[in-house]
């Protein structure tokens, strides 16, 4: 039996409102079931510490998100269109091959994923480890925008493969945690 994660088909950043409503009103009893649900389960430590997810109902150009290690992780199924345009932004990117980037040896290609529609990253920028904001839309950001990853904090943009722009605070793509499949449905993140 899988892990029932958190499906973000609104697209909202869930962390950052979590900090925002903890910040405001300390910790308060409405804080509570959501601090609750970030705790690993007696499940996920007899598997030390992995956590396995169904990602069937995952639609295309949806992101979901679960715990891990304290961490947000993000699971996005990319279109064939949002693959495609990888290409189209790497020159304005600062480590397009990710040589200085963290993530397993198998994600380290064009896609940062094991197959090219799945990408599976840990949701924390790289800067001072924010919350960035889901923005898949082409051209939300600027016009030759592709969809990707937007840091309100600082300002740092990621595209759809969490690979940074140029020209912003963080330093380095976003992380990519290690994680594989045992089902076509069905990912273990930190296996
Ligand atoms: S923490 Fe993300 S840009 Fe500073």
């Amino acid at each position: 039996m899988c892990d029932e994660p958190h499906v973000d088909l609104e697209r909202r950043n869930f962390l950052a409102k979590a900090t925002t409503a903890l910040g405001g009103l300390g910790i308060a009893a409405i804080g509570l079931p959501f601090l609750k649900s970030w705790l690993p389960s007696a499940r996920t430590i007899a598997q030390g510490g992995s956590v396995e997810v169904n990602i069937s109902q995952l639609p295309v150009g949806g992101l979901m998100t679960v715990a891990w290690r304290g961490q947000p992780i993000w699971i996005i199924r990319r279109s064939s269109q949002e693959i495609s345009a990888l290409k189209q932004v790497e020159s304005l990117l600062r480590d397009p091959q990710s040589h200085e980037s963290e993530q397993p040896a198998y994600a380290k290609n064009e896609y940062r994923s094991l197959k090219p529609d799945i990408l599976v990253l840990v949701g924390i920028c790289t800067h001072l480890g924010c919350v960035p904001t889901f923005k898949p839309e082409m051209g939300s950001l600027f016009p030759d925008w592709q969809g990707g990853f937007y840091c309100p904090c600082h300002g740092s943009k990621y595209d759809l493969a969490g690979r940074v722009f140029k020209g912003v605070p963080a330093p380095s793509n976003l992380v990519v945690p290690p994680y594989q499949f045992i089902d076509p449905n069905i990912l273990v993140i930190g296996a």
